[in-house]
Parts: C-alpha cells; sequence; structure tokens
C-alpha cells in the first residue's frame, strides 16, 4: 500500500505561509533484531554493533549490610517549611543534543520532522508544560552557518584537514536547522538554547545568533558562549595556562561582537556561561568579577558536569589503562549520595544565582562523559540516578537541568533514532532516564511554583531517600525512592506518613486516599520491563515515541488513625499526589492523538487517515503517530480543544503527511 500524500490546510490559523512533512517511518511488523533483544554477558561479549544497543548486563549490587529498615514513619508539614528549594517548573529537566546529530534526531530539515521526537517532547509538555532543549555540545564551537550545502543538505562534516589531521573537523550547518527548530515549536511547547562558536574569537562567527534571532525569535532562550572552557587547554584548543580571567575576556569579546553586529538585536539578558566541567571551580570563575562584568547580557549561570568519565576506553580503545569497569562503578549511582555530591559544590553559586537574579542551569548532563558506561547508562539504575539527581538539583536550587543525547555511539541517550540505514524497519530506542524526566516533569506539574525538600527520609539512609514537593503552599506530592534489588520482596519498604497542620495550628492534614504512580524494573540492571505507572516504551527498536499500555494510578486508602501506608519495592521508585491540585492531573491518558473525525471537523480535507497525524490540544500536548504502529487512540477519546499548538504555533499553515515508501 503506498497512501497518497496528502496536505491539509488549517484555517484557523492566522497565517497560512508554509508546509509541514510529518516524517512517517513505514512500519512493517519487523521486530527487533537479535543484537538488540539478547541479553546477559554471552551476548554481550560478543557484542560489536552500536554503544545505543549495547546488551550488556550487569549484576545489581547485593543488599547492603546493615540493610535500611523496611518500615518507617516520616511526619509530614501541611504547610511549607523551612530549607525548601526556590520554585520550580515541571519542565526542569530537559534534553542538549549534540550539535551534530540534530539531523538524526530532530528531523532531516524544517518540512521532515521525526515524528517519535515530537511524541517524546509532547509527553513532558503534558506533564510539565513546556520542554527546554539545547543545541550543542563540543560540536557547537567548530560549527558553521553556511548558506548552501551540496544535495540540499542541512548539515555535513568539514572534511578531514589532511594537512592538520589534529584539528576537528567543523560541522557546516544551513539555517535549515533554525527552520527546523522553529517548525518543531510550532507543534510542540519546545524552547531552545543555542551556543555561539568560539573556537576561535579572533575571527568570530556570529550566524548562528544573526539567523537564530531571526528565525527563532521569543523561542530562543539563550546562546552559550563557551562550551566547557576549562577543556580547552587540555583539548589543546588554547594555549596551555588558558585562565578563567582569558574565558571571561573572550565572553566579553564575544558579547561586544554580538552587539555591534547589526542583524543582533537582543543580547542582553541573553547570553550564558561559564559551563565548566569541573576542571575550573566555579569560584575561581566568580572570582574575576564575572558576574558583574557582563551583568547586562548574562541571561543565566550554567555548569556541564558529569560524575564519571568514560573517554580512557573511547580514546584508548576498550583495553586501555585507566579504563573505568562498569560492574565496580554501577553502585556509585545507586544511592542517594551520587546526585549530592555533584549538586553539593554548586550550593555556594546557586546562592550567588539566586542574589544576582540568575538561573542556574546544568546544561549537559548524564550518567559519565564520553558516551557513558554499558549496562550502567542504559539500566533501570541510570532511571533512579537521574530521578534522585534531577530532584537534588532541584533541591540545591539549580533552575533547569538537560540530559545530554549523542548518537549512535553512546550508551546514556534517553532516546534514540534508529540508524539511518534501518530507519524503514527499526523504531526508536528510549532510554531509562527518558522515563526519570516524565516522572520529574510530574513531581514539578505545570504550576511554575512547586518548591522540593530532602526529607532526609528513614533516618537519612542512602538507600531510601525521599522529597516533599509543595506546589504553591499546599503540600502536593511526595517523591519516594528504594535503590535496593531484591526479587524475593524482602527489601520492599512501607513508609508511613501522616500529614499535620505543621507551625499553624490546623488540624490534622492526612487525607482520606492517596494516588501513586510506580517507576519499576525487575532490578536496577533491567534495559527493558521498565514501566512507569504500567506503561512503557518497550525496548530497543520499539517505540514511536508514545507510551503503550495502560496507565495504571493506585489508590491508597489512608488509616483511621490518620496515618498512610505507601509501599515501595525493591527497586523502585513512587511517586506520591497527596492533594488535589488545579490544573495539575496525575492521569495523562489524555496526552492527545486525534481521531479521524476530530481532525476532518476542523481540516479542509476530505479525509485523513486516523494514525496519520495529531495534534495539540493546546493545553495537553499532542501525540505525533505514525502510520501503522498501534492503530486506533491508544488513550480514550480524543478531544479536541480548536488552536493547534496555542502555545506557539508560529505562523504555522500547512501540514503534508508523507508516508516513506519502501
Ligand atoms: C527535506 O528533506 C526531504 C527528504 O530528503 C526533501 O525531499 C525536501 O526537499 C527537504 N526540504 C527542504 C526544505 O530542504
Ligand atoms: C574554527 O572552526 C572553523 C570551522 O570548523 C575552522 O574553519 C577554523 O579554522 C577554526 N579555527 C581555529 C582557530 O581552529
Ligand atoms: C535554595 O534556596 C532557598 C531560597 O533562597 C534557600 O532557603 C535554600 O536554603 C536553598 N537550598 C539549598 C539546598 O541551598
Ligand atoms: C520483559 O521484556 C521482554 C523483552 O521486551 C519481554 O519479552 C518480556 O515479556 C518482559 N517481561 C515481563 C515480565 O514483562
Ligand atoms: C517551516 O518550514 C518551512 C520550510 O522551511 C518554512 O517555510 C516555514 O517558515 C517554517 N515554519 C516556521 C514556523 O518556521
Amino acid at each position: 500500500m503506498r497512501p497518497p500524500r496528502l496536505y491539509y490546510a488549517l484555517p484557523f490559523l492566522p497565517i497560512v505561509c508554509s508546509s509541514i512533512t510529518v516524517y512517517h517511518q513505514q512500519p512493517f511488523g519487523v521486530t527487533t533484531t537479535t543484537t538488540a533483544s539478547q541479553s546477559g554477558s554471552a551476548a554481550a561479549a560478543s557484542y560489536t554493533g552500536a554503544a545505543a544497543y549495547d546488551p550488556t548486563i550487569l549484576n545489581p549490587p547485593p543488599v547492603p549490610d546493615p540493610p535500611p529498615p523496611t518500615t518507617f514513619f516520616q511526619q509530614l508539614s501541611s504547610s511549607p517549611v523551612p530549607g525548601l528549594s526556590i520554585p520550580q517548573s515541571g519542565y526542569f529537566y530537559g534534553f542538549s543534543v549534540e550539535f551534530s546529530v540534530v539531523n538524526q534526531v530532530l528531523g532531516l530539515n524544517s518540512t521532515h520532522l521525526q515524528v517519535p521526537f515530537l511524541n517524546l517532547m509532547s509527553n513532558i509538555q503534558a506533564r510539565g508544560g513546556s520542554v527546554r532543549v539545547r543545541v550543542g555540545g563540543n560540536t557547537q564551537d567548530s560549527a558553521t552557518l553556511v548558506d548552501t550545502l551540496p544535495g540540499n543538505k542541512m548539515m555535513q562534516k568539514e572534511a578531514q584537514d589532511t594537512a592538520n589531521p589534529t584539528k576537528t573537523p567543523g560541522t557546516m550547518f544551513t539555517s535549515e536547522v533554525l527552520k527546523m527548530l522553529a517548525n518543531i515549536s510550532g507543534l510542540v511547547n519546545v524552547n531552545w538554547y543555542l551556543g555561539v562558536p568560539m573556537n576561535d574569537t579572533s575571527n568570530l562567527r556570529l550566524g548562528i545568533a544573526e539567523v537564530g534571532e531571526a528565525i527563532l525569535g521569543d523561542r530562543l532562550l539563550g546562546f552559550q558562549i563557551g562550551n566547557e572552557p576549562d577543556q580547552y587547554a587540555g583539548h589543546k584548543h588554547r594555549p596551555e595556562g588558558y585562565s578563567p580571567q582569558d574565558y571571561s575576556n573572550e565572553f566579553g569579546a564575544i558579547d561586544a561582537a554580538l552587539r555591534a553586529d547589526g542583524k543582533v538585536s537582543a543580547v542582553n539578558g541573553k547570553l550564558f556561561g561559564p559551563s565548566l566541567s569541573g576542571v575550573w571551580q566555579p569560584q575561581d570563575v566568580w572570582d574575576t568579577g564575572f558576574i558583574e562584568d557582563h551583568r547586562q547580557s548574562l541571561g543565566l549561570l550554567s555548569m556541564s558536569i558529569y560524575p564519571n568519565n568514560n573517554c580512557a576506553k573511547v580514546f584508548g580503545g576498550p583495553n586501555a589503562e585507566g579504563g573505568v569497569d562498569p560492574q565496580q562503578i554501577f553502585p556509585s549511582y545507586l544511592d542517594h549520595t551520587a546526585g549530592q555530591k555533584i549538586a553539593a559544590k554548586y550550593l555556594e553559586s546557586t546562592a550567588l544565582a539566586q542574589q544576582n537574579n540568575l538561573p542556574f542551569l546544568m546544561v549537559e548532563t548524564n550518567t559519565a562523559s564520553c558516551g557513558g558506561f554499558p549496562g550502567v547508562s542504559n539500566s533501570f539504575g541510570s532511571a533512579m540516578w537521574a530521578l534522585d539527581y534531577g530532584l537534588q538539583l532541584a533541591y540545591s536550587n539549580f533552575t533547569t537541568a538537560l540530559l545530554h543525547v549523542g548518537g549512535q555511539g553512546v550508551y546514556y541517550n534517553p532516546f534514540t533514532p534508529p540508524p539511518t540505514n534501518q530507519s524503514t524497519f527499526h523504531q526508536w530506542t528510549i532510554g531509562p532516564i527518558y522515563y526519570s524526566v516524565l516522572a520529574v516533569a510530574e513531581a514539578f506539574g505545570t504550576s511554575n511554583k512547586s518548591r522540593i525538600i530532602d526529607l532526609q527520609m528513614n533516618a537519612n539512609n542512602i538507600y531510601t531517600p525521599g522529597y516533599a514537593i509543595y506546589d504553591g503552599d499546599v503540600l502536593a506530592r511526595l517523591a519516594l525512592f528504594n535503590y535496593i534489588t531484591d526479587p524475593s520482596g524482602a527489601h520492599e519498604y512501607t513508609a508511613t506518613f501522616a500529614i499535620g497542620g505543621g507551625d499553624t495550628g490546623q488540624p490534622n492534614g492526612t487525607p482520606p486516599q492517596v494516588k501513586v504512580k510506580y517507576l519499576v524494573a525487575p532490578s536496577v540492571s533491567s534495559k527493558e520491563n521498565i514501566t512507569w505507572a504500567g506503561q512503557t516504551f518497550g525496548g530497543a527498536f520499539e517505540s514511536d515515541g508514545r507510551l503503550t499500555g495502560t496507565e495504571t494510578v493506585q489508590t491508597i486508602t489512608c488509616k483511621s488513625d490518620n496515618t498512610c501506608d505507601i509501599k515501595v519495592p525493591a527497586p523502585g521508585f513512587a511517586l506520591v499526589f497527596l492533594a488535589d491540585i488545579p490544573g495539575d492531573a496525575e492521569t495523562f491518558g489524555d496526552v492527545k492523538t486525534f481521531s479521524t473525525t476530530a481532525l476532518t471537523k476542523t481540516i479542509n480535507t476530505a479525509s485523513i487517515d486516523p494514525t496519520s497525524l495529531a495534534t495539540s490540544n493546546g493545553q495537553k500536548g499532542a501525540n505525533f503517530m505514525q502510520a501503522g504502529t498501534s492503530h486506533g487512540r491508544p488513550n480514550g477519546a480524543a478531544r479536541f480543544v480548536p488552536h493547534l499548538a496555542v502555545a506557539g504555533c508560529m505562523a504555522l499553515g500547512l501540514i503534508s503527511v508523507l508516508w516513506r515508501t519502501m
């Protein structure tokens, strides 16, 4: 079957000016390859495929001795307590997409978008209101905007300079990349961070700022100036001895050049740095007077921290000296100190940011730089780690954290498109840490007024951490972790809580019942069988970016003594909804896909394949279905609110749906 090419006008939109093809992969009912679905060490030992599908399964750490108590009591205060974070948003967690892979992850160009990516963003929009995505990374510093590229491509790697083989080949791109970002923002509520290339400040390339501002407008949140400048000397991009003051001077030079550039109108509050990777300490940069010197231009402060690196293996080959054994390092991700250790180093800086009214951004992070570790970065353990780490950063007054997305050669991706040559028969692979982003979005909700506190629960046992979230002034949610793996069930715990009136002398505030959603898998080592509230994205090559299965929210009836018991499996995470917050939901069955009738009612067209296209209902996000993957709407009846992507549809007029043919 070869469905026709269809065009639909959306007459209710203000300006009809553009055409978008929502790109469908043609599914042929082909299931996963054996390489990806094999598991266990035998398969892993002989595995030679891409890191993104590495089948390594590690051993879960043994139950610690002594094990954490499996029953404990937590008193909670109904009114806000001292020590809460600043107000946080449901879009606290976002993504950092390596510049060189945007043509794989986001789309081929502005008219050829990746449907799974749209769905993945839509899921988060539904829960957290919007999504922040940074396009950048190591490859941003040597990226160059050009007018055109051969074959009408939007990006291409520069040829290796044979005279100077140590020079990193740059990425050349056209304005099509920026148009693609704008067109994505027309469909889902995504806002963007970009970076100004800084490999050569005597010969600046400001094209991305000029064209980015013109094309993205308000969707552009800011420009990163310098990607991990504390690595520049080490990577021989700057002379030895390159200092924080040198970096600050170069920041100033770019700032001045942007201000002098007639094609750039907004510089105030648009730039950010220093995006340190841990070689320099933040104080080294603050001590130069960085904030005062660039106060007008600074829109936020940023860091770029990974807890570990796998660079020895990557650069030195699999048997390189100094390489990290994933099994050895795995336990270091599996307790509460993992996130705390990172966050603790930035508490003075986040306080400084607050004093200066500046948001504090973790612009790039993940389990380990240089691609992560097999069996660690793609395990359920990494989901537990990312969830606790994200909440810990939020508690520590970071305002945003972006999980890095690389290509096929990394273990840690939150989502990975199939290799280009397999895109007709494989779907996407959703990594465990993507589930963490969903859970964090739900933990904060859409009010932008959620404040979080680390409860130091269970006598501060590092294997059973918990957080409370106040939404506005209402105690709204609890986030409870159990890091232990024990299939016998003996280390499942029961947290009993009561809600009191706090200092206000209110009556007992324990509700009659609460709702609970679980993030679970059989083991911290598991790579598949991960479910959030009973739903999953499946295993390798199985997802179109929509959750499958029935969403299961458990209702727990509290006891007559005004306490509630919440069980948390080993391993597992529970998000407990304590109160009904107006505008916030705990079920997301209405992350929308559109029925034929709903679409034809509003669109000037005779027919549409029901599985072809769905658009935003303007409030809860949208699902952009892929043809044939699972026919019909997965979640309840369509409800159409007639403003397509109210959240920022930018003059989007015509949408076409193009099926890829074999
Ligand atoms: C986008 O890519 C598709 C597929 O390669 C191509 O047919 C189309 O012309 C491209 N559009 C633009 C605007 O470059
Ligand atoms: C900076 O990157 C551009 C694009 O890759 C390249 O042409 C230029 O030579 C680089 N400059 C330096 C000093 O490395
Ligand atoms: C976060 O900021 C709030 C408000 O300034 C402050 O009270 C709290 O102590 C900070 N949290 C941490 C962990 O520093
Ligand atoms: C776990 O995942 C595998 C592969 O996706 C699947 O075959 C199996 O049925 C799942 N097991 C459970 C208990 O869900
Ligand atoms: C979407 O892409 C098309 C083709 O590049 C372009 O003409 C149009 O302006 C884009 N739409 C937006 C909202 O940027």
